[in-house]
């Protein structure tokens, strides 16, 4: 913290109070492409942050920077909508955007980020950049408006994905805004994507640990992808609608009655896409009893069984993915793993005897260096809490 508060000094100069606030990335743990089907999910956040030092002024702008990009970037409160181009700064530009839009009042500040999330690896840092932007704007908005209630962290993970869907033309679904905005420590969220209702399960791991692991993929081709796949998933729901016609998104449809309809999904590829929805949505439902009743192992499986359908239904993992699960449920502790996030690269999550993490992650390192030649690297994380001020 001591590091990011000089170097707001070094950047920006002057005196007065310098706040700051951080968001966490997440992993999600099963639920994978089930979010922007009205599904379920089951992430964490993790220890890993996107921090904003930051102090107010009275320019009418906001100045951006971070730590590790020499350049800052203005922002016009007054011109908001038009900074989409921007390589760096169109996801807080978009964010204050939204806010505004939505009644809040935006403060000239000058912002400096210190982000730890990798980048582009699939644990949420656009998310987390996103939800530390907004949740700093909304208490200086509320401040400024005598409001003393706190900010409400489910709507303002709302806005962050609004930002991401309409500024930035990605088009996400809830869940890493949610898990980043509303994460709690050691607890995973269990969250229904259609109306947002949610519960925290206890990560109660016994002997287990968390590890993720980046392939150092880079994720091509990823967004129009998985601007393909929401369409295909559409396609399928239009079919089924017309054997249910009381379905408003896949997640209505149980696996006996998917079993009963796939047929009626004309597309066979579309009807891939739906299998995997319908059954990853069962998946984390038995994934929470299996975790409420300690089942560890139980767990596990499941979470091969759903890097299986994003494998062979969903087709989003390739080789770098793949090679990375099958190594690491070969090495020494570990009982499931998967891909998480995404997919077309980025990162996979296994559950591993906290008594072989060591062996493990060199198991896996050589054997993946050797297969792929790139170098990936471990984290290893418990969950943490989500979005605060912390200074
Ligand atoms: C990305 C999106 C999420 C979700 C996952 C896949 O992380 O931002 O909304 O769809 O992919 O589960």
């Amino acid at each position: 913290m001591e590091k990011l508060l000089s170097a707001f000094r070094d950047r920006y100069g002057g005196t007065g109070d310098v706040r700051i606030f951080r968001a966490p990335g997440r992993v999600n743990l099963i639920g994978e492409h089930t979010d922007y089907n009205g599904g379920y999910v089951f992430p964490a956040a993790i220890g890993y942050f996107s921090t904003v030092a930051v102090r107010k002024t009275d320019t009418g702008k906001i100045r951006l920077g971070a730590v590790d990009i020499p350049d800052s970037v203005e922002l016009d409160l007054a011109h908001l909508g038009d900074y989409k181009n921007l390589t760096w700064g169109n996801y807080q530009a978009g964010v204050a955007w939204v806010l505004q839009r939505a009644g809040y009042e935006i403060a000239s500040c000058d912002v400096l980020y210190e982000d730890t999330v990798p980048f582009g690896a699939g644990l949420s840092s656009s998310a987390a950049i996103e939800v530390v932007f907004a949740l700093m704007l909304a208490t200086f908005s509320n401040e400024k408006k005598g409001i003393d209630s706190p900010v409400d962290m489910v709507s303002l993970a709302r806005l962050a994905q609004q930002a991401e869907n309409e500024y930035c033309g990605v088009g996400c679904g809830i869940m890493d805004q949610f898990a980043c905005a509303m994460g709690r420590q050691d607890q995973a969220i269990f969250l229904d994507c259609r109306d947002l209702s949610y519960r925290y399960v206890p990560l109660a791991l016994s002997g287990y640990r968390i590890v993720i692991a980046n392939t150092k993929k880079k994720r091509s081709l990823a967004e129009s992808k998985y601007n393909q796949r929401c369409a295909e998933c559409a396609s399928a729901l239009a079919d089924l609608q017309r054997v249910y016609p009381d379905i408003s998104c896949l997640r209505d449809v149980s696996v006996a009655m998917f079993e009963t309809a796939a047929d009626r999904v004309s597309d066979p590829v579309c009807r891939k896409r739906a299998e995997h929805v319908v059954t990853e949505c069962d998946r984390v439902l038995r994934s929470v009893e299996a975790l409420s009743r300690g089942d560890l192992c139980a767990f596990g499986r499941l979470m091969n069984e759903s890097h299986d359908s994003l494998r062979d239904l969903y087709e989003v993992t390739g080789t770098h993915l793949d090679t990375m699960v099958s190594l690491s449920r070969k090495a020494p502790g570990c009982i499931g793993s998967r891909m998480t996030g995404a997919g077309f690269g980025g990162c996979t999550v296994s559950l591993v005897a906290e008594d072989c993490v060591d062996r493990f992650t060199e198991e896996v390192f050589s054997g993946y260096r050797e297969a792929t030649g790139l170098e990936p690297e471990f984290y290893v994380t418990a969950a943490f809490d989500g979005a605060k001020e912390i200074f």
